[in-house]
Order: C-alpha cells, then sequence, then structure tokens
C-alpha cells in the first residue's frame, strides 16, 4: 500500500503502523517500503524537529524523502505537476488518484495561508454546486480524497461538527455521493481539545452510495435527503417529521449587526432610563493607501483599486468618520428617546424580555454606520438591515435550546441574538405558533439531534427545522393562545423558563400524530424588502 499522512505532527499515525510493520517484516524490507510507500507533510518545524528524533529513536536510517516539511494545501505527490496546484481546470484534469490509503486527524479550525486562501477556495469551495465550508478539516478531506486512488481507504480522527452541522451540508453530500462512508465513536477523551471528535472512514468509489454506516446504524442516503441539512444524524424515528416543511417556507431568519465597538454606542436601559456618557460628532480623516490596506481583508487591495486610492490620497481626499468625547456629568435620559432604539441582545429569558438596552440611533443609525464604515472590512457590512425595527421572535446565538423571545415592532438586531420573521402573507398568529414550536422538547432534540448538534443556533439551523405539520387546528389554537397569554403574564411580571409547568404543557399541543395539515404556501419576500417599522 501507498500511504499518507497530511498532518503529520510529531508522528503518532505513522508509528503506531511502522511498530505494527516491524514485527511482520524484516528491517530491510520495511526501509524499502518506507522508501517507496511512505508519504507525509506537516507544516510546523518544530513539530517535524519531534518527528525526525523519534524517527532516529526507532532505529530506521534516514528519514525518507517524501517525509516532507511543508503546507499539504501546497503539496503534490510526485506524479503530478506543480504547475496544476492552483488551476482547477488542469488540477481536474491531471491524474490524481495516488494512495491507497491516508490517515491522521487533520487540523480543525486552523488558518490558511492567506497568500493562497482565496485560492484554495476556488479550488475546494464548491462541489457539485454545493458550498463547502473554508475549514481546514473539510479543505483536507477533499484534498485528500482527490489523491486517494478508486477503491482507495481514507481514515480520519475529525471534528463531530462534520455529522450536522449546516454549513458542512456541502461536504456531507460529497462524501456520501462518491464514497461509502462510516463514523465510529472514538474511546476516551483527547487533551488537546475539548471538542468531540469521530472517527471518519471513507472507501472511495466515485458513485453514490446507497447509505452511510454511523455508529453501527445504516441510513439510507434518501433518509438523509429528507432533511435540509442532509444531516448523518437523521434516523428512522426523525425522519417522520421531514414532511419536506420547514420553517424556512413561512418565515424568514436573520442574524443580527456586529457593532465594533458595543461600548461606544449601546446602554443599559434602567428603570425606564439611561446614561449618555459621549458626546458624538462627525469629522472628516484623509483617505491614505496604508490606512486603507490596514482595513482591508488580509491586507490586500487589487492594483487598480491601489491606483485610485493613490489618486485620492494625492488629491487629499477624506472621509467622513466619528469622535466622540466624554460629557461631564453624562446626560440622562428617559426611554423611549427619538435618538435611540430597543437594542435586541442575547438574554436569559425566554417569551419575553422588556427592552435591556438602547442603541444610540440618531440619524436613523448613521453615526453607527459611519463608524463601521470607516472600521475593519469585517464591520462594513450591517447584519440584518433589512429587518430591523420588524416584529418577529429571537434566540440566543449560542445555548443548548432555543430560548425563544417574541420581537417586538422597534428593535435593532444584535448578531448575538438571531431572529426570524413571518413571510409576506404569514398571519401573525403563525409566529406565536411556531415560537411555541421551538420551545417544546420534541423540537429541542430534533434541532440538536438532527440540524445541528453544536451549542450555536443559527438562522439557517432555524429555518431548516420541520414544521410541525402534525399538529390539528384545535391544538395550534390552544397552543396560539397559550403563548401569547405567557408573554402577556410575562409581561406583567411572570418570570419564565423551559421547565415551567405553563410552559411545558406547549409539549401536548404539539406531540406527533400521523395526519398532516400542511400550511398554505408563504410569499418571498422580494430581494430588496425594506422594512419601514421603526417606530415605537
Ligand atoms: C491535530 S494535529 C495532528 C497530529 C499528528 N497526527 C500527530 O501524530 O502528532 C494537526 C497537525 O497538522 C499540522 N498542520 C496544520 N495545518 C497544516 C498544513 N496546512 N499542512 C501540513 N500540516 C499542517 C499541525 O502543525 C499539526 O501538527
Amino acid at each position: 500500500m501507498r500511504i499518507l499522512e497530511p498532518s503529520l505532527g510529531d508522528g503518532s499515525f505513522v508509528f503506531a503502523l511502522l511498530e505494527v510493520l516491524q514485527k511482520k517484516h524484516s528491517q530491510s524490507e520495511l526501509i524499502s517500503w518506507i522508501n517507496e510507500n511512505l508519504y507525509g507533510v506537516e507544516f510546523d518545524a518544530r513539530m517535524m524537529e519531534r518527528f525526525v528524533k523519534k524517527w532516529q529513536a526507532h532505529g530506521l536510517g534516514e528519514v525518507p524523502k517524501n517525509i516532507e516539511l511543508g503546507d499539504f494545501f501546497r503539496w503534490l505527490p510526485p506524479q503530478c505537476d506543480r504547475k496544476v496546484l492552483f488551476h482547477p481546470r488542469s488540477y481536474f484534469a491531471s491524474p490524481l488518484e495516488y494512495f491507497d490509503l491516508i490517515i491522521g486527524n487533520p487540523p480543525f479550525g486552523g488558518s490558511f495561508d492567506p497568500q493562497i486562501q482565496d485560492k484554495l477556495d476556488a479550488m475546494y469551495g464548491t462541489r457539485n454546486g454545493m458550498k463547502i465550508k473554508k475549514e481546514t478539516y473539510s479543505f483536507f478531506l477533499l484534498k485528500c480524497l482527490d489523491f486517494l486512488k478508486s477503491g482507495g481507504q481514507l481514515c480520519f480522527i475529525c471534528s463531530d461538527t462534520l455529522l450536522t452541522i449546516s454549513t458542512m451540508r456541502g461536504l456531507r453530500h460529497h462524501l456520501q455521493e462518491n464514497c461509502d462512508v462510516n463514523i465510529e465513536a472514538i474511546p476516551g477523551e483527547f487533551e488537546e481539545t475539548a471538542q468531540n471528535m469521530v472517527l471518519i472512514k471513507l472507501r472511495k468509489k466515485n458513485k453514490k452510495s446507497s447509505h452511510i454506516k454511523i455508529f453501527g446504524d445504516k441510513i439510507k442516503t434518501e433518509t438523509i435527503k429528507t432533511t435540509p441539512n442532509l444531516s448523518w444524524r437523521i434516523n428512522n424515528d426523525y425522519a417522520r417529521y421531514f414532511s419536506g416543511h420547514t420553517l424556512g417556507d413561512q418565515f424568514v431568519a436573520t442574524s443580527g449587526m456586529t457593532i465594533g465597538n458595543n461600548k461606544l454606542f449601546l446602554r443599559k436601559i434602567i428603570n425606564g432610563w439611561i446614561e449618555e456618557p459621549y458626546q458624538f460628532s462627525y469629522a472628516q480623516e484623509p483617505i491614505t493607501l496604508a490606512g486603507e490596506i490596514e482595513r482591508a481583508r488580509l491586507g490586500r487591495i487589487s492594483a487598480v483599486r491601489q491606483e485610485t486610492i493613490r489618486d485620492r490620497e494625492k488629491r487629499g481626499d477624506t472621509r467622513r468618520i466619528i469622535r466622540w468625547e466624554l460629557r461631564k456629568p453624562p446626560l440622562r435620559l428617559s426611554m423611549p428617546h427619538n435618538h435611540y432604539r430597543f437594542y435586541s441582545k442575547a438574554t436569559p429569558a425566554i417569551l419575553y424580555a422588556d427592552p435591556q438596552w438602547a442603541i444610540f440611533w440618531k440619524e436613523e443609525g448613521n453615526y453607527v454606520y459611519t463608524f463601521k464604515k470607516s472600521g475593519n472590512w469585517y464591520l462594513h457590512g450591517v447584519g440584518g438591515k433589512n429587518y430591523f425595527g420588524r416584529e418577529g421572535m429571537t434566540w440566543n446565538l449560542i445555548a443548548s435550546r432555543m430560548r425563544t423571545r417574541w420581537l417586538p415592532p422597534g428593535y435593532i438586531l444584535d448578531s448575538g441574538a438571531p431572529c426570524a420573521f413571518p413571510r409576506p402573507g404569514v398571519s401573525q398568529d403563525e409566529l406565536f405558533f411556531v415560537m411555541g414550536w421551538t420551545l417544546t422538547d420534541l423540537c429541542t432534540e430534533i434541532l440538536k439531534n438532527v440540524i445541528n448538534h453544536t451549542r450555536n443556533i443559527q438562522g439557517k439551523d432555524f429555518e431548516r427545522l420541520p414544521y410541525p405539520v402534525w399538529v390539528g387546528p384545535e391544538s395550534k389554537a390552544g397552543a396560539i393562545g397559550l403563548v401569547k397569554s405567557l408573554i402577556q403574564d410575562s409581561r406583567t411580571g411572570l418570570t419564565l423558563n423551559h421547565d415551567h409547568p405553563r410552559v411545558k404543557k406547549l409539549d401536548k399541543f404539539y406531540a406527533y400524530q400521523t395526519k398532516i395539515h400542511a400550511p398554505k404556501k408563504a410569499l418571498q419576500f422580494p430581494k430588496n424588502a425594506v422594512q419601514t417599522a421603526l417606530n415605537f
């Protein structure tokens, strides 16, 4: 077998393998096999030093030429012409398949060399028209699969986020379309990470599988396809909830905005009052190439834009920025106030929370937008802007279950609290119906087992939840009535949590029945649907 370890580290996999082979073969047989067939890459020089020391301690002679220090994403096996490296067309046209077995535990959450990350995205960022998340383990998997012979095997220890999260949907699709997939549990824990890990074993066959194997169970790929995220944690019990109707048919979910400096613009509301410590004003700042490069993604700006910026620098062009000075004493203002809007941030409350934060929103947010625009590139966009001010629901991005709250009209949205809004033509009652659904144990079980088992609950996860088509009209009316009365009562002081007996009652309304009551199809938001509801 020709074997590759693409992220060698100090060689745990390689030495385990060699120790087995040492018992079965003579030293000369082993060394000649190593020289011909063992390949490895590691980019951390200190790791490689440790690897070399271990190699010498094993009495295996010289480290073979095919064990290399370098970036796996710049590496090619010997049969490949280096010219194909970042040229998708010649890369895919060239004979890539080379290894019988690829083993290892590739890095996850790692970083890419900024010089090549866009090129890598072009090579590995889509498969079969689906997005592949730019994450080290997904790109390692794809590149390794390219270099695996048909019939060859890959065996990786990998983050278990691979199993459900929606951003890995395209990767799951690619793997099940091209390989036999077998996921196994790994006994024990790892010192280096708190992340749960699984063993993924793939056999490349270049055609689709009828099923995958996971923790000993066989799941049909047809069943996997009933889930919008192509979940590998679906099973026959869960399959019945995926009728094809999802919450995303009725609601559109969105993240909110990252301000970039919360202290500057957010004010805690205490007994209906806020304190404003700053006096804001606009100013002008010269535009310089150095300043633009500092703010640009990866510090890179195209030659043509650099030229334009240089011209503007020469002309003495300026950009608008904001300035702030401390007020002594701070202003004390009662809410609501014309220059402020309520701000929706994550909070432990469910169903309803009094407004806790206000954002300085003079001139319809112009100060905040100007601040973001003059900051780093990643602050330039305004997440959820089209939905600012609308009535909907919100929850905490990071939580073990949905802490759904009613979002009254008039709020500006924060990225830590994703939101969902009824699509045009969807009644307000649907809002309360779906809020109730998200608070049930059943919905939580589906969310955390099938849709996304990590602690993140993003808008896309919400949209992919099944719409509870099994709830008949009577139960639906009961659920809506209960959610409304819970909101009403918590507005007047009742504190609620998921274990409160009245919240627990929701479970009964949404209990599974075989009869289907499909909802009316909602309309799509027009692309430029700008809201107008920013009033108190
Ligand atoms: C989880 S560790 C694997 C450890 C290894 N299996 C061992 O036995 O020590 C991931 C390794 O990948 C290396 N690595 C990360 N990115 C890399 C890249 N682009 N090319 C090559 N190696 C990389 C890291 O330096 C690290 O040693």
